[in-house]
């Protein structure tokens, strides 16, 4: 039987999901990742990527598109960044109006652009001010309010038994926790018991209130053992997604079994990839989605071989139809030189 989760109100078919990832997981791909599910589902819940909040207040074109959504993209977390409460809170109701499921508060990036405006994980120092922040967003709008955060700036200064209690204590609904520190960045493993320092604190001070793990899994087993040593009550994929969209289908078979399920065969990969890119065309245009997918190719690659030269042959594709028959020959087989 799988595990499952429940985010304040709202229930998860799974206790898998999506990460934000910055430049990658917007709406063509999460709509791939959410339509490959099997028996025992696939992704329960995915995430925008970071919102800048006086931008999506100003509407302007790539705001707009950063948390574009839709009815099949449901449920959906929009995630916000940034120190000033009001701001946020006034961001925070937009997004419910833009059919935002959940708001996360982004405690956790370590990048300058977001780290300079005092955000992301700049909040880790400043636990006052982000506890302000959920209190305040919590206050504001209906939908759960949660956080994602890191174990601390750096290995002397973990926040994990001390911000997350505090952050339920306020109203919190949930908290995923990237198991590396701020000054870690993306080096070095993942720290399960960091990751555990958190579930504890939580469970003694506001045990309903669940925390999803994060860091490292590319694996259904890498998801098993941090649920298991961690006592986590959910994971949250990121990279692993991006080369795998389908992860979560075979995560949850493993889940719930403890069985891996027949693997997606090199065709309903390349099948995947396609649907990527009609994606891609549907929401960004020919040009974007030219681009995207050209950048995207080499995530993917790895699990499509044998298919020698894909990489620098998808680099000189310049058109819809050459693209989808260059696809489709691969699918048959029939590889195609460019
Ligand atoms: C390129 C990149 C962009 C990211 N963008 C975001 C973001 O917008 N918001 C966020 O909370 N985390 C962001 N992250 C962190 C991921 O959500 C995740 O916590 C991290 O990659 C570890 O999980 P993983 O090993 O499964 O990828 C980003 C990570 C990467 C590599």
């Amino acid at each position: 039987m799988l595990p499952m989760l429940k985010i304040g109100c709202v229930q998860l078919s799974t206790p898998l999901l999506l990460a934000p990832i910055a430049g990658y997981c917007d709406l063509a791909f999460r709509l791939v990742v959410r339509s490959i599910t099997g028996p025992h589902g696939g992704v329960a819940l995915a995430c925008t990527d970071l919102l800048c909040p006086q931008a999506i207040l100003r509407e302007n074109d790539k705001s707009l598109w950063l948390s574009a959504t839709c009815p099949e993209d449901q449920p959906i977390v929009m995630q916000l960044y940034g120190r000033d409460p009001a701001i946020l809170c006034e961001a925070a109701r937009w997004a419910q109006e833009h059919g935002a499921t959940i708001i996360d508060v982004n405690m956790g990036c370590p990048v300058d652009k977001v780290t300079k405006k005092n955000g992301g994980s700049k909040l880790l120092c400043e636990p006052q001010l982000a506890v302000t922040i959920v209190e305040q967003l919590v206050k504001t709008v209906t939908v759960p309010v949660t956080a994602k955060i890191r174990l601390g700036p750096n290995e002397q200064s973990y926040i994990t038994q001390t911000l997350p209690p505090a952050l339920g204590d306020v109203g919190c609904s949930a908290i995923t926790v990237h198991g590396r520190t701020t000054e870690q960045k993306f080096q070095g493993n993942v720290s399960l018991r960091g990751i555990t320092q958190v579930v504890r604190a939580m469970a003694k001070h506001h045990p309903t209130i669940p925390v999803i793990g994060n860091g490292d899994i590319t694996c259904p087993q890498d998801a098993k053992q941090m649920m298991d040593q961690t006592g986590c009550a959910g994971v949250m994929i990121g990279r692993g997604a991006l080369s795998q969209p389908w992860i979560f289908r075979d995560t949850a078979h493993y889940l719930a079994t403890g069985e891996l399920p027949i693997p997606l065969s090199r065709n309903e990969r390349i099948g995947v990839v396609l649907q990527h890119f009609e994606n891609l065309l549907q929401y960004r245009g020919e040009r974007i989605a030219l681009n995207m997918i050209r950048q995207r190719i080499s995530r993917y690659s790895p699990h499509l071989q044998p298919w020698p030269g894909l990489r620098k042959d998808v680099r000189h594709i310049q058109s819809i139809t050459h693209f989808r028959e260059y696809m489709q020959a691969g699918m048959d087989e029939k590889l195609i030189k460019i």
